[in-house]
């Protein structure tokens, strides 16, 4: 749509929504496995912006459900996917995580959720609530994990981004309890803003700092996984 004809405020608000390094890397993992996604249900958490789901909706999903702590985040992703033709297969709800689809169960469940470790969660240009994963980075992260094995059909799949300085040991050990396999499909770097990085929890920046984050004078990039999640065999 050209910028003259979008809404007063509408601007601002895409600008804070605008996709970052980990969605073009978990929609690329996504692209590569084209095949599963094509006549699949899928589930985002965290729809963001909604250009997951659409870029899940261009692959032939049968049906895409977002979810979002933020109206405008809600309200976006609606109006990307009608804009782009798929209206009639997306839904997308204002909600807390898996509340709004309790009980419901989906072929694929994607998530580029907020787990920078950081205690504070201002990040200039960016809403608190887009990066923010508490001191451990697992504060959205576990709750996660601990409610996919109640949403995945029994042969479904997750794809989430899992930065690699957060324990993806912990995630493994999490998702196997309720009897699911992780493996990683992708590992890239994504740049780290400075003034993100100021705000990162500083045990973590000080043991991870030359292992998965690298940094070149004021330059610093981080390690990100993208992560499949599946019942065993399904993933390998
Ligand atoms: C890193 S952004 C990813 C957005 C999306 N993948 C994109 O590229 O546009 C994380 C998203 O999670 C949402 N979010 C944060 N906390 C949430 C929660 N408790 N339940 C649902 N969504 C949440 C944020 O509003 C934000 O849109």
């Amino acid at each position: 749509m050209p910028n003259a004809r979008l809404l007063p405020g509408a601007r601002e608000s895409l600008s804070v929504l605008r996709p970052s390094e980990y969605t073009a890397a978990l929609i690329q993992v996504i692209q590569a496995e084209a095949e599963s996604v094509r006549g699949a249900s899928v589930l985002e958490i965290g729809s963001g912006s909604g250009v997951v789901l659409a870029a899940v909706a261009a692959l032939g999903a049968a049906s895409v459900c977002g979810i979002d702590i933020e109206q405008d985040a809600v309200t976006s992703g609606r109006l990307l996917l009608h804009q782009l033709g798929h209206g009639r297969v997306a839904e997308f709800h204002h909600g807390d995580l898996w509340e709004p689809v309790l009980g419901r169960r989906f072929d694929l469940i994607v998530a580029n959720l907020p787990h920078f470790p950081m205690a504070s969660n201002h990040v200039p240009g960016r809403l608190p609530s887009w990066s923010a994963g508490g001191p451990d980075g697992r504060y959205l992260l576990d709750p996660f994990l601990d409610g996919l094995g109640r949403h995945l059909e029994p042969r479904g799949r997750a794809i989430i981004t899992h930065n690699a300085f957060v324990s993806l040991d912990r995630s493994r050990d999490m998702v196997a309890r309720h009897g699911l396999a992780l493996r990683v499909a992708l590992t890239t770097l994504v740049y780290i803003p400075g003034e993100k990085l100021d705000c990162m929890t500083g045990r973590i920046l000080e043991a991870e700092d030359g292992r998965s984050i690298h940094r070149y004078g004021p330059y610093a990039f981080g390690d990100v996984h993208i992560v499949e999640i599946g019942a065993p065999g399904a993933v390998d």
